[in-house]
């Protein structure tokens, strides 16, 4: 009786340890070479929603269609547009010293806390002291998702013309 007991016992303590290392193990996208794949068809307008890639918050909203008409060139180059849908698509780290910053969606844009700098809603600095927009990761489009931590044609171009570090 005691033997099957510690028997019975034995595969509850394996079968606890094997739950808790599934738990522990990165999803198989993070797994995958620190790929994060988003279905971008899931996104409201003016809605910031913070993902997360590489351990790093990533800022998601997809724009208003007065966003998008009212934007500069400046504004407009930082966009990644899916499926005719524009987005702005950030490291969500002040780039002053990283503290996050945050979405006014009444006011369209970000105050960062820590030390008074502003972002627009494009992801552009419009009150110092943060040097630079948001940078944006690396990504890639396919179809209706997106691929982040892989440089696809449009994120290379960012990266040339000096819109993202
Ligand atoms: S860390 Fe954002 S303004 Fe200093």
């Amino acid at each position: 009786m005691g033997k099957a007991f510690g028997a019975v016992a034995g595969v509850g303590a394996i079968g606890s340890l094997v739950a808790m290392k599934k738990t522990w193990d990165p999803l198989p996208s993070v797994k995958a070479a620190g790929f994060t794949t988003l279905d971008m068809s899931i996104y409201e307008e003016n809605v910031l929603v913070t993902e997360k890639w590489r351990g790093k918050p990533i800022f998601v909203m997809k724009k208003t269609e007065a966003m998008v008409a009212k934007a500069t060139e400046s504004q407009k180059a930082r966009d990644i547009v899916i499926s005719g849908s524009h987005y702005m698509i950030a490291i969500g780290l002040c780039t002053h010293l990283g503290c996050i910053p945050a979405y006014n969606a009444a006011e369209e844009g970000f105050a960062c806390a820590c030390h008074g700098g502003q972002f627009d809603w494009s992801g552009e600095v419009t009150k110092v002291p943060p040097p630079r927009g948001f940078d944006i990761p690396p990504f890639k489009i396919d179809g209706n998702m997106l691929v982040l931590g892989e440089a696809g044609p449009e994120y290379t171009k960012m990266k040339e013309t000096g819109i993202t570090l």
